[in-house]
């Protein structure tokens, strides 16, 4: 099992597949995405490689992240060579939601598990201007079919940003009241491009968590296994919230996830200093040396991220990881 210098175990994996997006979210890609590099992206083989030797270690829950993956044509057969893989057991994708109507079935005939979708706002001009597309309606659409079709284990991500949607919260519990998904109110985080959105728009998680208090909500006792995010339950409500709050205390210590670029980088940290290549090693079917890579470079991470330094790494956005 993989395990670094503090005792921590990585069960979970997060892959990007491409750093495109379509969507220019106001604290992420403002501009859209721009291309100032190859887009040599993982190939499904060397995904397939990748697979194989995080399962090996231990790895038993790989997440396919972007940028946006689903503008990747070949979709669909990085989630079943995914899922196929011996060791491992849950699959999840993290989307912004364009093509969710149009392709949740194929996801799950793939083998997908576990659905996560960003929306920032309920409001449809709003989520237009956050993301630069009316399709607020077709994604809530696609959820419904997410749902409909069997889909047990949905995630809608909303990242606080107190003008946008910090006066809204009664609207996203009104819409969990019904619809069983967990609502994941996720901290603004700093990164290389954002600084002055962040200081504008940054909100304390620790201000909902209080709220949620107040109104009778309460923690959902953790697994061993879970990950940063806290999670709370409501008698009266279908769905959870999740809050996650990067720069609470102890934030770092059930961190249980590495991650890997579209470029085939190792990060051991969203926000480390640089990615670590195991390009090399993904180019034959021998496993050992990238098993021993990985590993080895395991050795390296920290017991924490430096947020509140205002140190955000090599990580000018999160599409270039995937969140
Ligand atoms: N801070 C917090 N969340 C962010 N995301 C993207 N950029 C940031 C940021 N700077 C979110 C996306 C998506 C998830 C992968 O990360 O909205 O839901
Ligand atoms: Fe928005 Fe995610 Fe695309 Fe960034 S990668 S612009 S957060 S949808």
């Amino acid at each position: 099992m993989l395990t670094d210098n503090y005792g921590r175990r990585f069960y979970y994996l997060r892959l990007s597949i491409t750093d495109v997006c379509n969507f220019r979210c106001d604290y992420c890609l403002p501009d859209g995405y721009q291309c100032d590099h190859d887009r040599d992206f993982l190939s499904l083989a060397e995904i397939q490689r990748l697979a194989t030797a995080f399962a090996s270690l231990g790895t038993e829950k790989i997440r396919i992240t972007g940028g946006e993956p689903s503008l990747r044509k070949d979709l669909p057969q990085i989630l079943e060579s995914c899922k196929s893989t011996p060791g491992i057991k849950k699959l999840a994708i993290t989307t912004n939601g364009y093509k969710l109507n149009s392709q949740i079935q194929d996801w799950i005939d793939a083998g997908l598990d576990a659905l996560n979708v960003s929306i920032d706002s309920l409001d449809p001009r709003l989520f237009q201007s956050i993301t630069g597309h009316d399709k607020l309606q077709e994604i809530l659409s696609g959820i419904d079919k997410a749902l409909t079709l069997g889909l047990t284990q949905v995630k809608v991500n909303t990242v606080l940003m107190r003008q946008y949607n910090g006066a809204d919260i009664d609207t996203f519990l009104n819409f969990i009241k019904e619809t069983p998904v967990t609502l994941r109110f996720i901290e603004l985080m700093q990164t290389g491009d954002n600084h002055t959105f962040f200081t504008e728009q940054h909100v304390q998680g620790s201000r909902i968590k209080q709220q949620l208090i107040l109104a009778g909500w309460q923690p959902v006792i953790k697994e061993k296994s879970s990950g940063p995010a806290q999670e709370f339950y409501h008698p009266d409500y279908r769905g959870k919230i999740g809050l996650i709050m990067p720069y609470s205390k102890d934030f770092c210590a059930s961190c249980n996830r590495l991650r890997i670029s579209a470029l085939g980088k190792l990060h051991l940290c969203l926000f480390a200093d640089q990615g670590l290549s195991l390009r090399e090693h993904l180019q034959s079917d021998d496993q050992a040396p990238l098993i021993n890579a990985i590993s080895h470079l395991l050795t390296d991470k920290k017991a924490t991220h430096f947020l509140q330094q205002q140190l955000t790494g090599a990580t000018k956005n999160l599409a270039m990881l995937g969140g």
